[in-house]
């Protein structure tokens, strides 16, 4: 009802947007030019950012662009799992034979690696919602990229989180692994602008060109979500179906401030 009453085609901020289709805004360009860059120099890169922001999409955005024949990649998206679960995962990303212990996964898991850079491929690991890592997962971690195989690491290592790992890895134990750290990201959030584009974006991909919020009501999108992507997209349906609700064919001020008072 909300997307015929607008003149859309689908509900815009759709969750399950195509890579593609992402808006490329300036954290997520430079994000993306790390990433590429963090590529050849390999160890370990931190992606930091609060919640929303857009970290897991932009990642998502990399993997997509990796080549299958030059990176093996794997991606673990919740960074609670035990360090049996992680190395079980790893190793069958990485081509290995079911084991049951932990030393022999471990094994199989650096012969995969050295197996792979005599293929002239390159693993590359993620670990998403990494602030929720245990202490002694840093460890094995820094254990896995200490390969003795020559003097380039053998593999990227991608940690995403949200501000408090950056604490967490603070922390003198963890001294070791800080220093593997080759590149560091922190997501910004969008500025006036740049919400304005986002909101356009989606509106757009949901097939509509022409402006559906009044410049107040854009205005007041940005204070009330601080560009944050995902609060973007939260107010900003709400508002269209207090709106709708209303019998409008554009969402103005008022609907912005009653539909922030319900998302945030
Ligand atoms: N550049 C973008 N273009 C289009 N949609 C985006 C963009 N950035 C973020 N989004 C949308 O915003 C929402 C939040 O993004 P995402 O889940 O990647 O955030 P996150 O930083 O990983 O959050 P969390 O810390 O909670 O895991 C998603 O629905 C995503 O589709
Ligand atoms: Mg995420």
């Amino acid at each position: 009802m909300i997307a015929a009453r607008f003149g859309l085609k689908k509900m815009p901020f759709d969750k399950s947007i195509s890579t593609r289709d992402l808006y490329p805004s300036p954290g997520l360009t430079e994000l993306s030019e790390r990433l590429e860059m963090s590529k050849s120099a390999r160890g370990v890169m931190l992606l930091t950012g609060d919640p929303g922001l857009g970290k897991t999409v932009a990642v998502r955005k990399f993997v997509d662009s990796l080549n299958s024949e030059r990176y093996v990649c794997c991606y673990l998206p919740l960074a609670t799992v035990t360090i049996l679960d992680a190395y079980g995962q790893l190793n069958r990303a990485l081509g290995g034979t079911s084991v049951s212990s932990k030393s022999q996964m471990f094994e199989q898991i650096q012969r995969g690696v050295a197996e792979l850079a005599g293929q002239g491929k390159q693993p590359v690991i993620i670990f998403d919602e990494a602030d929720l890592l245990k202490n002694a997962m840093f460890d094995e971690l820094r254990i896995l990229l200490n390969f003795e195989m020559d003097s380039q690491d053998p593999l990227l290592l991608i940690l995403v989180g949200q501000p408090r790992l950056l604490a967490t890895l603070s922390m003198r134990i963890h001294l070791p692994f800080r220093q593997r750290v080759a590149m560091r990201y922190r997501m910004p959030p969008m500025d006036e602008k740049q919400t304005r584009g986002y909101v356009e974006h989606h509106l757009k991909l949901a097939g509509r060109s022409n402006g559906l919020f009044t410049d107040e009501a854009m205005n007041q999108l940005f204070v009330q979500s601080g560009g944050v992507p995902r609060v973007i997209g939260n107010i900003a349906l709400a508002a269209m179906t207090e709106a709708a609700m209303a019998g409008r064919d554009l969402v103005e001020l008022d609907e912005v401030i009653t539909a922030s008072k319900e998302v945030v």
